[in-house]
């Protein structure tokens, strides 16, 4: 495990999420209301507790969420309930190994 992952796991842990519960980013909500992309598969790469995937899948689209941390994971299931989102614990930059396949229309970090 890299010191990086050990340090997410710790904040995890401990509770100190600073990037959890803001608005979901103006780049994100005007790329997927604005009218110009058709729902297809995104993935989300560092998911975190899925407020983007759940987003994504809410307005139709077929999400993988990815996040090398298992607590948040563990959330973003819950708040995804229902919805067409796959969370898959696995590190972003071995994407090849991790089975999440390709062909994805839409990806965001
Ligand atoms: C700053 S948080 C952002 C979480 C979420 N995207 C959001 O906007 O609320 C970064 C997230 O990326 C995850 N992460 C960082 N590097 C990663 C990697 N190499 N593989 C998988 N997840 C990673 C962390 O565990 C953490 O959940």
């Amino acid at each position: 495990m890299s010191s990086r992952q050990r340090l997410f796991r710790w904040l995890y842990r401990l509770g100190f999420t600073p990037w959890d519960g803001h608005p979901l980013a103006h780049s994100l909500t005007g790329l997927v209301e604005g009218g110009g992309l058709r729902p297809g598969a995104a993935l989300d790469l560092g998911c975190g507790t899925g407020d983007n995937a759940a987003y994504l899948a809410g307005h139709g689209w077929r999400v993988t969420g990815v996040d090398y941390v298992a607590k948040p994971l563990k959330k973003a299931r819950a708040k995804a309930a229902g919805l067409p989102v796959l969370f898959i614990k696995a590190d972003v930059t071995q994407l090849s190994t991790s089975g999440i396949g390709a062909g994805y229309d839409l990806i965001i970090d």
